[in-house]
């Protein structure tokens, strides 16, 4: 390997330097930074002050404290109550019960002798933590905080990252991981798809058929929920479970064939997609089962809101159920929607019995739902905006879909409430938040990290920062920052993925596989979905585009460098370096992947890459020149178009970000 090739690489990485308050992600409501800066020393010291325990406030010191530690290298010490001079103060009022109306909002105050966080309750400063732990800047002498004043609080209540742990298990320590990105993130609800036609993941003691039969042996057991409920309301995160019903089902049937509209028997779902099995809402045996198994549940999540799912019920069974038929005949329920709604009503009322709230997929929106339902609309934000007109409260996860391979910027600018929403305020209110949802059908333990960090970062900054940040280069410039700020916090996603590229490189060097992973990304939408052979839970996820990120790190670093564009003289300069790069990278690429069966069917896009870098460098050639026009536009669109050819489920992402810069270019 020769010594032009690390410094390659290196370039690809570096990045310009950026103040540590410009890059805070969720931006504050409001700072002020002043000119003097707080050092960080040894014997940099923290204290508690006023009468007011909290484990959560205990447990995120320690934890903050570790993280300066480890981040600077400096010594750090807990005080006394009557100890002079800590380094930081932390005053708070109140240790709250977590629910969706809770005060977030902190303060922080630094100067250059000490800094001072504080907040109405213990939640407040846990976020504040966060806000100054992203603050630490360096400079050749050591480390320091920036003298600043920042005022703080959540712009919605309900900040929420769904995770399927379904489709792909997911052990507990990944959990616990993801969750520790989430408090860094400033998120506040975990939540939990525990069941589906894949699986049924928690134990349960009055029907342990559903998870013994159901999950292939990976379920959570109770105690095990128990750990991961207690672990997230330290960090101040809800967890909400949802149990899918009346379709996505099939897990349950294993076990127990009865609740189903069709006999029996039924196997565990090894594909992904929409299933037949549907509970038999016309059965009093399976309210008599739901009754029972809802007490269940309710008692091991405390949370106030139970989801029930209730999306995506193809009513096949239902149709070719004579006596499904006959009983709608007999109750006056129309079709399909209109039994499912009558479902629907029977759960909430066993929620309702259980003191649990109910909530569920826009599907379930129907006439005579009670309105203290909570509406989760992912078909379309009209269905959100549809329930708050109706009453109804509601949660966006449309266009909040990370498990889609869309650019972050594209959630990022995805607001529930934006300036042209056809709500009033009184319907506004009703808008609790988003949440992502990471999906799991082509996500493995290994990679689902790498799939959820940096990018729902920008959906976190979406539901708690003021609505006007919408610069998505700033964001990239951002999200660019952050990866060492969540790795620093527990997360794996930058290690694990080290790892798979390894693997995947056998015998050659990794930095050979990275380099060009840099520039590709998995296909949009649900296009990988229809690949040949039809992927199932057997699949592994483990090929070239399982390590390739959604966000390729090249178009992170080409956004970001838009946040600078032609504020410099030389705005061109970097962009050509980059592809120079790739053209004296894809002969290397090329030699090496040959020899690998691995990876050697990723030659064609190499040939691709090649060909965008070569149009790329004409293209820069005509910006110099400064020829550019709407027809040398769409000149270089149609000669793209041809490196765009996906392989191996992956594409190049040059064509875009070349366009992208072209039309920059032209403004
Ligand atoms: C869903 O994505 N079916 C809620």
């Amino acid at each position: 390997m020769n010594r032009i090739y690390y410094l390659i690489i290196f370039l690809l990485i570096s990045s310009p330097f950026q103040a540590q308050t410009d890059l805070l992600i969720p931006y504050p409501h409001s700072i002020e930074i002043g000119e003097g800066q707080f050092r960080i020393k040894d014997g940099f010291s923290f204290k508690i002050i006023g009468s007011v325990k909290s484990e959560r406030v205990n447990q995120a010191l320690v934890n903050f404290g570790k993280r300066v530690a480890w981040y600077t290298t400096r010594r750090i010490d807990w005080l006394d109550m009557e100890d002079e001079g800590a380094g930081l103060t932390v005053s708070f009022n109140q240790t709250i019960q977590l629910s969706d109306h809770i005060d977030e909002s902190y303060m922080l105050e630094v100067n250059h002798a000490g800094m001072n966080l504080t907040a109405n309750t213990d939640i407040g400063i846990l976020r504040g933590l966060e806000t100054l732990i992203q603050s630490i800047g360096q400079d050749e002498t050591g480390f320091f905080i920036p003298e600043m004043k920042i005022q703080d609080h959540a712009r919605f209540a309900w900040r929420g990252l769904l995770v399927d742990v379904c489709r792909h298990f997911m052990p507990l320590d990944v959990l616990k991981r993801i969750l520790d990105g989430m408090a860094h993130c400033k998120m506040n609800v975990f939540h939990w798809h525990l069941s589906e036609d894949q699986g049924f993941r928690v134990e349960s003691k009055l029907f342990p058929k559903l998870h013994t039969l159901g999950s292939d042996g990976m379920y959570y057991t109770q105690d095990q929920v128990r750990d991961i409920v207690q672990y997230a309301n330290l960090k101040g995160i809800r967890v909400v479970p949802e149990f899918d019903m009346p379709g996505h089902t099939t897990a349950w049937m294993v076990g127990h064939p009865e609740l189903a509209s069709a006999p029996g028997p039924y196997k565990i779902e090894r594909y992904f997609g929409v299933f037949d099995p549907t509970m038999d809402p016309t059965k009093k045996s399976t309210y008599k089962f739901l009754e029972k198994w809802i007490k269940e549940m309710a008692e091991l999540f405390p949370d106030a809101y139970f989801h029930i799912g209730g999306d995506e019920n193809n009513g096949k069974q239902w149709d070719d159920n004579p006596s499904i038929q006959a009983f709608m005949k007999r109750n006056k329920l129309q079709d399909n929607h209109a039994l499912q709604n009558f479902f629907n009503q029977k759960l909430h009322a066993i929620l309702k019995k259980n003191g649990k709230q109910m909530m569920g997929w826009d599907e379930i929106l129907q006439p005579g739902l009670d309105t203290s339902v909570v509406i989760h609309s992912w078909r379309g934000k009209e269905y959100m905006y549809l329930a708050a007109q109706k009453g109804y409260r509601s949660v966006l996860s449309n266009g909040y879909y990370i498990d889609l391979s869309y650019p972050a910027a594209h959630h990022y600018l995805n607001d529930p409430l934006p300036s042209d929403n056809p709500l009033s305020i009184e319907e506004q209110k009703r808008i609790l938040g988003g949440e992502a949802t990471m999906w799991s059908e082509l996500v493995s333990p290994e990679n689902i990290e790498s799939r959820i960090w940096p990018r729902v970062a920008a959906i976190a900054e979406r539901l708690w920062s003021p609505a006007h940040h919408r610069d998505t280069d700033n964001l990239y410039l951002r999200l660019q920052k952050l990866d060492k700020w969540l790795e620093l916090s527990g997360s794996h996603h930058v290690r694990n993925r080290d790892y798979m590229i390894r693997r995947l490189s056998g015998e050659i060097n990794p930095n050979i596989l990275s380099s060009f992973l840099d520039w590709v990304e998995p296909l949009e939408g649900y296009k990988r979905h229809g690949s040949t052979p039809r992927y199932s839970s057997k699949t592994p996820l483990s090929r070239p585009v399982d390590a390739a990120l959604l966000d390729a790190p090249a178009s992170i670093k080409w956004r970001a460098m838009r946040a600078e564009f032609k504020q410099k003289e030389d705005w061109l300069v970097e962009y050509k370096k980059d592809l120079q790069i790739v053209l004296q990278l894809a002969p290397i690429w090329s030699r090496e992947f040959s020899t690998s069966s691995a990876l050697n069917q990723l030659l064609p896009l190499i040939e691709h890459l090649n060909d965008a870098a070569m149009i790329g460098m004409m293209m820069i050639e005509s910006i110099e020149k400064n020829k550019q026009n709407m027809q040398q536009l769409a000149g270089w669109k149609q000669m793209l178009t041809s490196t765009k050819r996906a392989t191996d489920e992956l594409e190049i992402i040059l064509p875009d970000l070349l366009l992208e810069m072209y039309v920059r270019s032209m403004e």
